[in-house]
């Protein structure tokens, strides 16, 4: 590991590699976390066309990179390619996070630790004894639930448009006293705690059909996704009263900061990181 004085060695190289990517906030972000604490490196964003997963990482690994972040669309198959998976990386089914160590290659899942860092540090939304509604049961969504239920909710609800997607994801996680699957019509009039869109609707501009009865007065509306302005999914809980509407910019930062702990065994600040990079949308 080379520190910002030794001059003369290169500085250890790190990517993200997705596709697309060139809209990638990650070299942003690690970049300010290199400058934060001080570590000299490298991070930079590579295209990776379908088909050229591994020739990809096999480059980067030759030419002596340290450690990839790994986006849409290729997370499945960087859980396929790695030697060893971490526990959270086993149960997200999904690899962001590769550290090349002695020769091995490394997989680990940081997008659940993210999102619940930002969840209770940032925004002080406990998730312990909580009642959790999540749309969505894509990858997005497998990716978090472990690092949720590990924090103890009293009930996560995973409401999907294709109702067996939701059945099958909650089952998988063996744990049918928290967590169940549904269609959204199922949600019925029950309320909850805390509301997270993980479905890609806010990509489209579309809102996932969610009665408005799901939102009290307490509850907490989250959206995965993040932009210049705030998601249908964030204007509908605004109009209906949330407590509290947040997007998922901090998720990203957050997910990054654990990346960058996995690789250089130090935690950035991230309050200022997020601040600036909402300041740049
Ligand atoms: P990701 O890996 O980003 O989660 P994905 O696996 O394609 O992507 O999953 C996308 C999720 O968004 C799914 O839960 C999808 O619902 P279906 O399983 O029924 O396809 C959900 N989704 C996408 N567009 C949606 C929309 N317009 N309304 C509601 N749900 C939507």
């Amino acid at each position: 590991m080379s520190s910002l004085f030794d001059f003369d060695a290169k500085p250890d190289a790190y990517a993200v590699m997705g596709n697309p990517i060139s809209h990638s906030k990650s070299p942003l972000i690690h970049a300010a976390f290199a400058r934060q604490t001080q570590q000299r490196l490298d991070y930079s964003a590579i295209q990776v066309d379908a088909g050229g997963f591994e020739q990809a990482v096999g480059n980067f690994r030759a030419s002596g990179g340290k450690g990839l972040n790994i986006t849409v669309p290729f997370k499945q198959e960087a859980w396929k390619f790695v030697d060893e998976r971490s526990e959270r990386a086993v149960q997200a089914g999904a690899v962001n996070t590769i550290s090349f160590d002695d020769g091995c290659c490394i997989g680990d899942n940081t997008d659940g630790v993210g999102l619940v860092r930002d969840l209770i540090e940032n925004h002080s939304v406990g998730l312990a004894g909580k009642r959790i509604l999540i749309l969505g049961a894509g990858g997005a969504v497998r990716g978090v639930l472990g690092p949720m239920l590990a924090q103890q909710p009293s009930k996560i609800v995973i409401a999907n448009r294709t109702e067996e997607k939701a059945l099958t994801l909650a089952n998988e996680f063996n744990r049918r006293d928290q967590l169940r699957g549904c269609g959204f019509p199922a949600i019925d009039d029950q309320s909850f705690d805390l509301i997270i869109n993980g479905t890609a609707a806010s990509l489209r501009g579309d809102l996932p059909p969610v009665p408005a009865t799901a939102i009290s007065n307490n509850t907490c509306c989250y959206d995965m996704m993040y932009g210049k302005m705030p998601t249908v999914f964030m204007a509908w809980a605004s109009k209906h009263g949330a407590l509290k509407v947040l997007d998922g910019l901090g998720m990203l930062v957050e997910q990054a900061a654990e990346s960058f702990f996995i690789w250089r065994g130090i935690r950035p600040d991230t309050r200022e990181v997020i601040a600036s990079v909402k300041a740049a949308l």
